[in-house]
């Protein structure tokens, strides 16, 4: 796996703490940042985004993936994710972020979760989802 250098989780924990807080979470209250970071060093923010029909819930997971793919990137341009959620405890990610995940970050991608303490949680990819679907 190919860990992520300090400065730059950093500074991808800083974009995702950025997204939390344009988070759209008027039912749960608990807003959510993801930073995506490409290869070539683009960090791609996302939040959650909540609807009354909560089913809709787009996690912010997900919206940085799908605002990468709008921008055109790809797959193989993709290099981890991180993941931070507010309080002092380190969240995983929910399963169907996990499936969408595997769709664009390669098994050995590493995927960092942060709060507001100072220590990370890191997997793997391939550790998120074993045995995922695949054609
Ligand atoms: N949420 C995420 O954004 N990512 C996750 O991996 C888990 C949950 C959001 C969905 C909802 O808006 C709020 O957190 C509470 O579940």
């Amino acid at each position: 796996m190919n860990e992520i250098p300090h400065d730059t989780l950093m500074a991808m924990k800083a974009a995702a703490k950025q997204a939390a807080a344009n988070a759209y979470c008027i039912y749960s209250d608990f807003p959510v940042g993801a930073a995506l970071l490409t290869k070539a060093g683009q960090i791609v923010p996302g939040c959650n985004v909540e609807n009354i029909s909560f089913g809709l819930t787009n996690c912010a997971e997900r919206t940085a993936i799908f605002s990468a793919v709008s921008q055109g990137l790809k797959k193989e341009d993709l290099a981890g994710l991180l993941i931070y959620m507010p309080g002092n405890k380190l969240y995983s990610p929910c399963g169907a972020c996990r499936q969408v995940m595997a769709e664009f970050l390669s098994e050995s991608a590493p995927i960092y979760a942060a709060c507001d303490k100072e220590e990370t949680t890191l997997w793997q990819m391939s550790e998120l989802l074993p045995a995922s679907f695949n054609f």
